[in-house]
């Protein structure tokens, strides 16, 4: 069996500028990390630029990656495009993850009313947004956590 590829996506115009100011990838990584020790992760650390993160999206799966974890970009300033440019990639929505995301996370904040998550396949990827800050990435990521492995398996 291959080692699970895992691609983070960091999408905000701030950390774009200054990637050291990033805390929601790293958590990330270590959170992957920690549940796929044999895995390969990549990060990278984008604008909020519909193109840019649709480009980039295409590319980690053209990379036969398993897992991208996208943070930030989900909410409704004119700048979060996350789940528009995911829409424009993915194949295949998966509707219900989303909606864990938003009833467990709304079990912790009314914000969450405010995240417009998407998560969905394309080719052999699985693809889902995650809000911006580093306390909704670990809510999040225990959210996902049970079915990560099943849903990776089954997409190969
Ligand atoms: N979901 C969880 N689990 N925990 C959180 O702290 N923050 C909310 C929401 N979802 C949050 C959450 C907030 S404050 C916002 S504005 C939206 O996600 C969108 O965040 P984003 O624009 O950084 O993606």
């Amino acid at each position: 069996m291959t080692a699970t590829a895992i691609s983070i996506i960091t999408i905000s115009d701030t950390c774009s500028k200054d990637a050291s100011s990033d805390t929601s990838g790293p958590t990330l990584v270590q959170l992957t990390r920690e549940m796929f020790p044999q895995s390969l992760i990549r990060t990278t650390v984008i604008p909020d630029e519909r193109e840019v993160i649709e480009a980039m999206i295409k590319e980690y799966c053209g990379m036969d990656v398993d897992l991208i974890i996208t943070t930030g970009g989900t909410g409704l300033s004119s700048r979060d495009v996350t789940p528009e440019a995911t829409k424009a990639v993915i194949e295949r929505e998966v509707p219900a993850i989303t909606v864990a995301l938003t009833t467990e996370s709304l079990k912790k904040t009314p914000m969450a009313m405010l995240s417009r998550s998407v998560a969905g396949i394309r080719d052999k990827t699985l693809i889902i947004n995650f809000p911006g800050s580093k306390k909704a990435v670990i809510e999040c990521f225990e959210i996902v956590r049970p079915i990560l492995n099943h849903a990776i398996a089954i997409i190969k």
